[in-house]
Formats: structure tokens, sequence, C-alpha cells
């Protein structure tokens, strides 16, 4: 590896191109629904530290999300939220509404990150220009994409005024990506992985079992030290305050260079998710 990451604390961040912080642990949303259940866990994670919060209008939960966010007592300004604009909200002015009904439902008057969920064929050039147009306004403090291959980030950045700051894509011992991960590294785009255990898949692999053994921790310790480690920022999730606090146990420990390359030689290009070159929604 070209710079080994710094790796700190819970509130330990990766600097984006423009300088914006963005923490690299955070509490992944998706399927935690929108009544106490996120709330809760919103409140779990920012109260043992966490500073990151993932989230989409996708997921419906935006509204329990802003309620945890303000009811943990943590300052706003020192949390690090992201949402997604959704397929359907695709395109220039559609991207505007959904941005300011996104705040809204969050109850908020500025987002840290904002993302394109995924890259709608024909769409989301337009959807990157309203992104552009938000963050000139000070409204978003750093704007990337999700599910972007390189042909996606290239079409972009071969017009585009403010270059993707973040990419965050499926990634776990079964679909590593390499290739991808270094164009976006020789590019200055933050590299971000969502189902980080498979959707707990993960938890079946011998392998893993047995590097957990080697180093005393988890199993998702070892993933998420895995992911910081490759400069990777991570966004567990979990609804249950006992995984929210050993998930972010996983500053005593450091692995080495052998099982970090031994965890990359399980790419077998498995997806727990859809293929970003062919999906239908
Ligand atoms: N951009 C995209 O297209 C996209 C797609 C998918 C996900 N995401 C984002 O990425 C986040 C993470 O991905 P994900 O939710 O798909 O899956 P994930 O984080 O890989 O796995 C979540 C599953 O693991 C369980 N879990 C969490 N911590 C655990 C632990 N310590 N021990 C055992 N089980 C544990 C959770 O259960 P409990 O909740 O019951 O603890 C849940 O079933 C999402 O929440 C979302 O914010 C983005």
């Amino acid at each position: 590896m070209k710079n080994p990451p710094v790796i700190t604390d819970i509130k330990g961040s990766f600097e984006l191109r423009n300088g914006v912080k963005m923490p690299y642990l955070g509490l992944g949303t998706y399927q935690s629904d929108n009544d106490e259940e996120v709330v809760k866990a919103i409140k779990s994670a920012l109260q043992l530290g966490y500073r990151h919060i993932d989230t989409a209008a996708a997921y419906k939960n935006e509204v329990g999300v802003g309620k945890g966010i303000r009811e943990s007592g943590v300052d706003r300004s020192d949390i690090f939220l992201v949402t997604k604009v959704w397929n359907a909200d695709q395109g220039y002015e559609e991207t505007l509404k959904a941005f300011n009904a996104s705040l809204e439902r969050l109850d908020v008057d500025y987002l840290d990150l904002y993302l394109i969920h995924w890259p709608v064929e024909g769409k989301y050039k337009d959807t990157w220009r309203a992104l552009e147009h938000l963050y000139a306004q000070k409204k978003i403090r750093a704007i990337g994409v999700s599910n972007f291959l390189k042909h996606h980030l290239e079409d972009v950045m071969s017009d585009c005024t403010v270059v993707p700051m973040v990419n965050q894509m499926e990634f776990h011992p079964h679909l590593v990506q390499q290739d991808l991960i270094d164009f976006c590294a020789d590019n200055g785009i933050q590299y971000e992985s969502w189902s980080p255990f498979m959707q707990g898949k993960v938890f079946e692999l011998d392998i893993c079992a047995d590097l957990a053994k080697k180093y005393n921790k988890s199993v998702a310790q070892i993933i998420l030290r895995y992911n910081l480690q490759k400069g990777i920022v991570a966004i567990p999730k979990s609804v249950h305050a006992n995984r929210i606090a050993s998930n972010a146990d996983i500053f005593d420990f450091e692995l080495s260079d052998a099982d970090i390359a031994f965890l990359d030689g399980l790419e077998t290009g498995e997806r727990i998710g859809p293929d970003p070159d062919n999906f239908n929604f």
C-alpha cells in the first residue's frame, strides 16, 4: 500500500479532496425502521462516540434519523450526515426538489455529504450538475456518488466542474474490486464500503473466524479494521446497542499486511446487492 492511512479512534477521519474531514467509521441505517428502532440506534451510536450517520431517501427513515440526532444531545455541527438522492428523483430539477425534501425530513439545514444512489442511465449527469449547484451554494459540504463503476466515473469526470469526492460501493472480502479502489485513489475519490458484513454472510466464512481467533477479536471487528486499514470508510449497520459498541471497538489492534492481502485474495466477484451495470429500479 502506498500511504497507509492513519487510524486513531472512533472520531478519526479521512480527509476529502476539499479538506472536509469524513469520519472513517459511521453507522449505516438501511433496513432500520423509521420509528424508535432507528432513533435508538442513532442515539446509541452518537452517545458511544460515532460521528457519522449514513441514510438515504430510499430507506424511508430520514425523519427518525433526524429525531435521533436531535435527541442525542450531540451538536449537529459535530456530526457528518449523509443522505442520497433516489433513482426516481434523478434529473436536474427533480434532484433539487429531492434534496430539499430530504433536508425537511431530517430537519437540518445542510448536509455533510449528498450522494447519487445509483448511476441511472441517461439521468446521472444531470443529477450530478444539480449536486454541483447545491455544493456551490454551500448547502452540502461534499458531494459524491454511489455504485459508480470506472466508466460511470469517467463519464461524469469528462465534463464536470467538481470531480466526485466519494464513491460508496459494495465492498467485502468477496467483492474487493481493487482496480476500482485504485482508480478512485488516483483521482482523489474517497472509497467507502456498503454491506461490509455482506449483510451478515461474512460471519459464515470460516477463514474470517480463523482470523478473529488469531487476533482475539470478533469477525465484525476484523472486517471493519480491514476496511479502515485499506483506507476505506465503513458504515456497518446495526440496530443493537451492544453490536454498535463492539463494531467500534477496533482501535486496539492492527491487521498485518499479509492478512490484509489474504482477505483481498478471497475475491470471488460475489455480490450481495445489484450490479451497477445491470439494475432496473
Ligand atoms: N449505496 C448503496 O447502494 C447501499 C446499499 C446497501 C447499504 N448501504 C449502506 O451501507 C450500510 C451497511 O450495509 P448493510 O446494512 O447492507 O449491511 P452490513 O452492514 O454488511 O450488515 C448489516 C447486518 O449485520 C448485522 N450486524 C451488525 N453488526 C453485527 C455484529 N457485530 N455481529 C453480528 N451481526 C451484526 C446487522 O444486524 P442488526 O441490525 O440486527 O444488529 C445486519 O443484519 C447500510 O446500512 C446503508 O447505510 C448503501
